[in-house]
């Protein structure tokens, strides 16, 4: 290895990083007992530590990844890009990779969602549909349409609209005074149905629910936002396609606009390219980010279809949608989600996709079947249960386990699940299943 970055030890950078870096998503105190990783490089499925400690990314680093790290393909395209260029302002200019993956992006989404529209990361893909939608309204001249709804223990992003359409109160609670008030649909979520009650009949119960909420209150609401099949922050509840073919059919028949997040789900997550295709749907808006890149660089795209695009089509500057972030379309961004297109046409991933779910699901067996595994789930290359255990600290104590058996798992609460790259190996997918299976027995 040549790599500067990847010279020193783990302590060195730890030392170095405790002093400078804040870290998402962390009360920083618990650094003091459980200090971060110091990943020093990334191949395939899998990081390394400073120490040459390996640990398999059974997550996809916060469900971003989808060909391993350091993919040659992807590493080529942004190379390749860097020496033509790195990025320019899109307003008033455009460039190759934005085009192009506009132009295929289009070509590849359910429905007739044409114009692309781009921010820098999955919050920011949230905010630009909830105000396009808005906006949309006050220009077709139904101003006071101005609320949204959204779903129960749904996850948006956590800048204050995305927070706000956001149902976790972990993440809401102390910023409650800041946020838009919404209205919040009872959730699909199977593992909510009361006993004796299908999947699908609690799918269909929260879909009469949301009917009332519409039937009530459309005249003062802009959109509906939901997450299509599984609600990752949730605990990747995964619920029954019959929601959003009855929430499309809803949200046409009250003139609301369907804004589908398929951020954590597209790029063939749940098993389709995007999961709205499941339920034969399309959206109004289609909100994408985290795989788009492979997992490399930040960007986001929403799509939309003609009409929302032609109510902005207008002299009158003011009509247009004037939002904007700096890197919008990111060339070298742009240039890798393109690299991933190529690799999702090219590698007919989703049959590949198919073949080592069926595998990871045999090798799961023992887990499923565990007495202390409840709710066992599974859908295109996601896997999630529940861990029956007492301990209160569950979610940190296997994530430390986890480590010690050379694993990435960040338990949701006492949701454990995996999301894994698509790359695993017969091996890697063998090691995964095993030692998960150590920790759950330990737990
Ligand atoms: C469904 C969904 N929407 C939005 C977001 C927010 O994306 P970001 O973290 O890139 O802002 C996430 C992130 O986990 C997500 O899962």
């Amino acid at each position: 290895m040549t790599i500067a970055a990847s010279i020193g030890t783990n302590e060195t950078w730890l030392a170095r990083s405790r002093a400078a870096v804040w870290h998402p998503c962390t009360q920083m105190k618990l650094h003091e007992t459980q200090p971060p990783v110091p990943i020093a490089r990334g191949a395939g499925a899998w990081l390394y530590d400073f120490d040459g400690r390996r640990y398999l990314d059974a997550v996809s680093s916060w469900w971003v990844n989808l060909f391993g790290h350091a993919h040659p393909a992807i590493n080529a395209a942004i190379t390749a890009q860097l020496a033509l260029l790195e990025h320019a302002m899109l307003a008033g200019f455009t460039h190759r990779p934005v085009i192009e993956l506009s132009e295929r992006r289009a070509s590849l989404a359910p429905g007739s969602l044409g114009h692309c529209f781009y921010g820098s990361d999955g919050a920011s893909a949230v905010e630009i549909a909830l105000k396009m939608s808005f906006h949309y309204w006050r220009n077709r001249g139904s101003p006071e349409k101005t609320g949204f709804v959204s779903v129960a223990d749904g996850y948006h992003g956590e800048t204050l609209g995305a927070l706000s359409v956001t149902d976790v109160a972990l993440f809401r609670d102390a910023y409650a005074p800041l946020l838009r008030h919404n209205r919040v649909a009872p959730s699909p979520d199977p593992r909510l149905a009361p006993t004796g009650i299908s999947p699908r009949e609690h799918a269909l119960a929260a879909a009469r629910a949301l009917e009332a909420i519409l039937a009530e209150h459309h005249a003062s609401t802009a959109a509906l936002i939901v997450e299509p099949l599984v609600q990752g922050a949730a605990g990747m509840a995964i619920h029954d396609a019959a929601y959003l073919a009855r929430a499309r059919e809803l949200c046409t028949r009250y003139g609301v606009h369907l804004i589908a997040d398929e951020i954590m789900t597209g790029f063939g997550r749940t098993g389709s390219l995007f999961a709205c295709e499941q339920a034969s749907i399309a959206p109004d808006f289609l909100c994408l980010s985290k795989g788009i890149t492979g997992g490399y660089l930040p960007l986001s795209v929403v799509l939309t279809t003609d009409d929302v695009y032609a109510a902005f089509y207008d002299d009158d500057v003011a009509r247009g949608f004037l939002h904007s972030h700096s890197y919008t379309g990111n060339a070298l961004a742009c240039s890798a989600a393109l690299a991933v297109l190529d690799l999702l046409r090219d590698q007919d991933v989703l049959a590949g996709n198919r073949v080592r779910a069926a595998t990871l699901t045999a090798l799961a067996g023992p887990l499923a079947a565990h007495p202390k595994v409840r709710n066992f789930r599974h859908l295109g290359m996601i896997w999630a249960f529940e861990v029956d255990c007492a301990r209160q600290d569950f979610a940190r104590w296997c994530f430390a386990q986890a480590l010690e058996r050379e694993l990435l798992l960040r338990p949701i609460g006492k949701t454990l699940y995996w999301m894994p790259p698509y790359v695993l190996d017969d091996g890697e997918m063998a090691l995964l299943a095993e030692r998960t299976l150590e920790i759950v027995e330990r737990a």
